[in-house]
């Protein structure tokens, strides 16, 4: 909770005007509180920030309630349900300071926080902030599957989160006021293995590369 300030500051410098306020900071933290990770830089100052919550996706999908506002409870992270088995990524920025794979190693705490709570899916909604250059020549349904090369996706956001090793699923309209990405979004998932399902928890406690052990099972 001390960190709350630091993060809204952190936050208005990544995201401008679209950045979380002090209140839904706070919510996340309420709701789920090992639900929010920092990274601090050596100087001490905070680097990097990301969020969470679990949900049971299925539902909203169900419903095509897929937007963040849907699945983020408009970014309170009031849509937490303990045990759920799906683990929703509310938010991951980075400052351009920030060390070498930070944004890597948030995504990585987020996993082993996912595997503790017993997730069995990661999903987390990217937007498409190279579509506004392609939109007067080929449809959103067209863009977020188009490839620079050969299993390369085009689109930088997209491109990050594949080498994460997390694939696009599901294309929404409306997912997030982003005047780059035109508001569209993607819905990118990872599936935990069973065998880490079953042991995960354990291993999620010791101080492993639980990516390393993933990359290997996976
Ligand atoms: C997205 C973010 C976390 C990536 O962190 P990073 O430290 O820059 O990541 P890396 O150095 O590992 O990777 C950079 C890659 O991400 C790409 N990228 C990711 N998101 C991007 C975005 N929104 N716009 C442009 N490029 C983006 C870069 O093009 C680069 O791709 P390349 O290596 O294929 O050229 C960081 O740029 C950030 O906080 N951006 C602003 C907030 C945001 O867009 N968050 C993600 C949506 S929730």
């Amino acid at each position: 909770m001390d960190d709350i300030n630091d993060i809204v500051t952190l936050e208005r410098e990544i995201w401008g005007e679209a950045a979380a306020n002090h209140h839904q900071i706070s919510q996340r933290i309420a709701n789920v509180p090992y639900g929010n990770i920092v990274a601090v830089h050596p100087d001490g100052r905070i680097c990097g920030y990301t969020a969470f919550c679990m949900l049971n996706y299925d539902e909203y999908a169900r419903q095509g309630h897929c937007s963040w506002y849907d699945l983020s409870g408009k970014g309170t992270a009031s849509t937490h349900v303990p045990g759920a088995s799906d683990l929703f990524g509310i938010n991951l920025g980075v400052t351009p300071w920030a060390p070498k794979d930070t944004s890597m190693r948030l995504l990585g705490e987020v996993v082993r926080e996912g595997i503790r709570a017993r997730g069995r899916r990661g999903i987390l909604g990217a937007r498409m902030p190279g579509f506004h250059k392609y939109a007067d020549r080929m449809p959103a349904h067209e863009y977020w599957k188009v490839e620079r090369k050969p299993g390369i996706l085009l689109d930088p956001e997209l491109r990050f989160y594949c080498k994460f090793g997390m694939k696009p699923v599901r294309l929404v309209e409306d997912y997030f006021e982003d005047a780059d990405s035109l508001n569209w979004g993607v819905l990118v998932e990872m599936r935990v293995p069973w065998v880490v399902s079953v042991f995960g928890p354990v291993l999620a406690r010791l101080p492993v590369d639980i990516m390393a052990i993933l990359e290997k099972i996976g």
